[in-house]
């Protein structure tokens, strides 16, 4: 495995994802891990990664200085150079001047880490401090323009250093680079396959559990379809599944998660009718915080009722993936750990006093989908749109009752329906419909209506933090609109929401 020290950089998760699309087992960690720890991990390589301290900062991060005695190769990036750098006797220069953007490299040296890359290639700079002087036994192995110390070795110990980010795809070589720094210098085998992780997962969880029983929140969506089959892979009948129909779910999605789990994947399934437990406390709500404190607290209480009825339960799982769990213990944690609060089911665990198990914590989204192919998920299920804990809730502008959730069910139904015949369904983030609380005039037959607005929301994204409208054929615009007024009754009007995240977010609650 690979040890990636995180001293905070945007970048870190691309670090990781570029190491194991490599088939090569990564884990990032904190800086202040201790070095037992760093050693009872046993990396074939240790990475630090880049960040946005400079090293003369009172508080900036810092490693175990023995790291650099423990003959692991070193792999420094931006910032990661420069603390090496800097700690082994090296110089580096504060700089009023920031270099950011691309830059051409000129390689001197190509034995190593530069092995079989074009002499000049383009490189991604972004640093304000420099290397001025180098420490005993680093020689210089690459220069831009602007940065002579843009990359550095130390073949001895094999130290690396790269001024600039190899992870980002605006150096298009980095791949490459880091491929020579894993296979090359380290040593690594290719042994992360998704194959290998359902081994090594499924044995752990079977030592973890012994013959106790674990309760896990089925939601229908990918993560935790995923970790019901991987913990049913384990485990078996000593899992059961419980999935709450809140009322404020998709046309058939109930039906949808019953017969696959139940009936095609027999995994032990409790199915909860809690309709009206949620719609109740929601009359006359309009505010979307009060809303989604509601269903929360809703929730959390449904749950537990079920989970008090299985005998012998010591487990929660849950489908927690690894960016969450980086962020949300990431000294550095930007907003993202606080704009992920709301979601779903935080409070549950400490309630129940129940011991948390998650299975998917070391893996991302696109390893998720992987593993659940793998495992036998069916295709609609892995490729499917995020859709929101509190489900159409937020989707219904205003008070939620169960005649506006029949008609944005409709309209919603017709619009996925028609996305995917059209063959646009797989690339976009999220295509949904959205009912307002307002009412407009029409004319249907040779009658004045005066109903329903439907509005549409299509995005295109990478990973929700900003999106962009998408621009769907007019044609297909057309056939959604047609088809929501004349089959939807009680809706006289469709419109396309043409806003970005940001300042617009992607749901309208
Ligand atoms: P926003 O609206 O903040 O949404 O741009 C970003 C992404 O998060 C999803 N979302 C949620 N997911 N529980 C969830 O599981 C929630 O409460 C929730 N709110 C928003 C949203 O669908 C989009 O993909």
């Amino acid at each position: 495995m690979i040890l990636i020290i995180d001293f905070g950089s945007q970048y870190n998760q691309l670090i990781a994802r570029r190491v194991r699309e490599q088939h090569v087992y990564c884990q990032i960690e904190p800086p202040d891990i201790e070095l037992p720890k760093i050693k009872s991990l046993s990396p074939e390589g240790i990475i630090l990664s880049g960040g946005p301290a400079s090293i003369y900062e009172k508080n900036s991060p810092k490693v175990d200085l023995q790291i650099f005695n423990l003959n692991i190769p070193i792999l420094g990036i931006c910032y990661g150079m420069q603390h090496m750098i800097h700690s082994l006797g090296g110089k580096i220069e504060s700089t009023s001047k920031r270099e950011y953007g691309l830059a051409e490299l000129k390689i001197l040296d190509k034995k190593s880490i530069f092995y079989g890359i074009n002499m000049e290639t383009p490189c991604w700079m972004s640093h304000g401090d420099s290397t001025s002087g180098l420490p005993e036994d680093f020689k210089i192995t690459a220069s831009t323009e602007n940065t002579k110390i843009a990359a550095v070795e130390n073949v001895k110990k094999k130290f690396y250093g790269l001024q600039f980010h190899p992870e980002v795809a605006h150096t298009p070589e980095g791949k490459k680079m880091l491929s020579n720094f894993l296979f090359r210098v380290c040593g690594c085998k290719k042994t992360w396959t998704m194959k290998s992780f359902i081994r090594k997962v499924t044995e752990e969880i079977k030592d973890e559990v012994g013959e106790k029983n674990i309760i896990l929140g089925l939601s229908g969506g990918v993560d935790s379809s995923v970790a019901a089959l991987l913990l049913n892979r384990a485990i078996g009948k000593q899992l059961t599944c419980v999935f709450v129909d809140n009322g404020l779910l998709r046309k058939g999605e109930g039906e949808r998660v019953k017969s696959l789990f139940k009936r095609h994947l027999r995994i032990n399934l409790r199915f909860i009718n809690a309709r009206k437990r949620f719609l109740e406390p929601l009359r006359g709500i309009v505010d979307p915080e009060r809303k989604r404190r509601i269903i929360g607290r809703t929730f959390i209480r449904v749950f537990e009722h079920e989970a008090l009825n299985i005998k012998g339960v010591d487990f929660l799982a849950q489908g927690t993936l690894y960016p969450d769990l980086i962020e949300s213990r990431s000294a550095f944690g930007g907003p993202s750990a606080v704009i992920k609060s709301h979601h779903n089911v935080g409070g549950l665990p400490k309630k129940m006093r129940l011991k948390l198990i998650e299975p998917l914590k070391h893996l991302f989204k696109d390893e998720v989908r992987l593993l659940g192919k793998e495992l036998g998920l069916p295709d609609d299920i892995i490729s499917r749109h995020p859709f929101p804990g509190p489900g159409l809730a937020v989707r219904i502008i205003g008070e939620v009752t169960a005649r506006r959730l029949s008609i944005l069910r409709q309209a919603d139904y017709i619009l996925i329906t028609e996305i995917k015949k059209s063959s646009h369904y797989k690339r976009l983030w999220q295509a949904f419909a959205i009912l307002l609380p307002l009412k407009s005039v029409g004319i249907m037959g040779d009658k004045r209506t005066y109903e329903h607005i439907v509005v549409i929301r299509a995005v295109n994204s990478l990973d929700a933090m900003t999106a962009d409208w998408a621009r769907l054929p007019h044609t297909l615009l057309v056939r959604v609109s047609n088809r929501i007024i004349n089959e939807v009754r009680g809706v006289n009007r469709v419109v396309y929401d043409i806003s970005s995240k940001p300042p617009s977010t992607i749901e309208w609650e």
